[in-house]
């Protein structure tokens, strides 16, 4: 079977390294990818929001399954496009529609249904420029520090974590009267703050059955010692040791569960990811936010530690049958370390010669941000390479995607060298 990547990333590598190694796969195309996904299959040279282009190369090519790495697609609706079109109506699309995006898509929308559904998540009131007063009062009846979340897409610089009322009320009053986020802040969610650990839970479903891939815990700041800006991730860790059977049980109970079940409550057809953004406070499971989609960079940890045909289990999801599927979870850490451009992630460098991929000894190396221009490696983005060891400890794994990310350079490079250090 032929099958279609969208997407560029980290992420979208894991998922075409893995693809590529599926019996099932006759060929492989990831659209638009990087300078590495060309070793698992073909890069096509297509918007992954110009969905006539994608569907006359898909029938061109006889594609049968469109796998959507990132939310952008899936909130704009690539899914139903498919569908409401007869001559592509067959082809297994893997994301929800756009009406299960809005989990993501919408934090208003996503905080609804959490409420409907009785799924545990902090306070929270929405406010829009007509009750921009309401707001404010709101906010002088709230305890500090308050989170203020742009309710659209902001490229996830969007929430707001603000430590006094005045900044609090500067915050909302330029989010709803001045689009500090464009749009995404018409709406604004004021939120409670939860105090604890984070981690990502990864949900696979038919709509029906659920399976849950293996946990992470993704670094965010730029700096060593969660510290400075806060980026798309910096590396990830899985599994997660206080992630333990008892605190999973609490997930699946409180949370994966009436998830599944208010999706089909609400009728919300959904086949594919769900990203769990949860925060752990003192054993207790709250979820901060739903993403429609794998996360990055824990893809590139949680992808590898999966021993069984991925395809096969996309498959189940397309097809309705997950539940007949065996997901084998490998028992070795996974350590993601994250190699960025210098500057990243403010205004970062380009275009910078990256060498030494094959001097590195024990990782995989997923591209992310690199282009090819005439044969030679790129940086292109700032997020450059994602480097993963698989090992029986949590030492080994982070020690040596560490080494090995030190072996690859190029002008400016910044990688942290303390990813899962605080899980010694
Ligand atoms: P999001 O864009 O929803 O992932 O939020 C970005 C980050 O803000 C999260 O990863 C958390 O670290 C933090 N955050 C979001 N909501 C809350 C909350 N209610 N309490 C504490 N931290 C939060
Ligand atoms: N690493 C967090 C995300 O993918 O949103």
């Amino acid at each position: 079977m032929k099958i279609l990547i969208l997407g560029s990333g980290g992420r979208e590598s894991a998922f075409a390294w893995k693809i590529s190694q599926s019996k099932l796969c006759s060929e492989l195309f990831i659209a638009p990818g990087n300078a590495g996904t060309g070793a698992y299959g073909k890069n096509v040279n297509l918007k992954i929001t110009d969905f006539e282009s994608i569907a006359a190369f898909v029938l061109k090519n006889s594609i049968k399954m469109v796998l959507v790495g990132p939310e952008e697609p899936l909130v704009k609706g690539i899914h139903d496009y498919f569908l409401e079109r007869p001559e592509l109506e067959n082809i297994q699309v893997i994301g929800p529609q756009s009406k299960g995006a809005q989990l993501e898509g919408s934090k208003d929308f996503s905080k609804q249904f959490m409420q409907r559904h009785q799924i545990p998540t902090a306070a929270y009131r929405s406010f829009t420029k007509s009750t921009l007063q309401q707001g404010l009062q709101y906010l002088e009846s709230q305890k500090l520090p308050i989170v203020l979340k742009a309710d659209g897409l902001a490229g996830g610089k969007g929430v707001l974590i603000c430590e006094t009322l005045n900044d609090a009320k500067t915050e909302l009053t330029a989010m709803l009267t001045e689009a500090k986020f464009g749009e995404a802040s018409n709406t604004v969610v004021i939120e409670e703050f939860l105090s604890g650990i984070e981690l990502s839970v990864f949900v696979l479903t038919d709509g029906n059955s659920y399976k849950v891939l293996p946990e992470a815990k993704d670094y965010k700041r730029i700096g060593e010692g969660d510290t400075g800006l806060n980026t798309g991730g910096m590396g990830a860790i899985s599994p997660v040791p206080f992630a333990d059977d008892e605190f999973m049980l609490k997930v699946q109970d409180r949370i994966i569960i009436p998830t599944i079940e208010g999706l089909k409550k609400d009728e919300i057809p959904y086949k594919g990811f769900i990203f769990i953004g949860l925060m752990n406070v003192n054993g207790e499971p709250y979820v901060i936010e739903y993403n429609v989609r794998m996360g990055d960079p824990e893809t590139e940890s949680v992808i590898p530690r999966i021993e069984s045909d991925f395809l096969d289990l996309l498959l189940g999801v397309a097809e309705g049958n997950l539940i007949e599927k065996e997901l084998i979870i490998s028992p070795k850490i996974a350590a993601t370390v994250m190699l960025v451009a210098g500057g990243y992630p403010g205004e970062y460098l380009k275009g910078r010669g990256v060498t030494g991929m094959d001097n590195v000894r024990d990782s995989l190396v997923f591209h992310a941000g690199t282009e090819l221009d005439n044969g030679v490696v790129k940086s292109s983005g700032g997020r450059v390479m994602a480097i993963t060891s698989l090992k029986t400890s949590y030492f080994e794994a982070m020690q040596c995607a560490t080494a090995d990310a030190g072996r690859i350079y190029y002008d400016g490079r910044y990688y942290r060298h303390d990813i899962g250090a605080d899980l010694l």
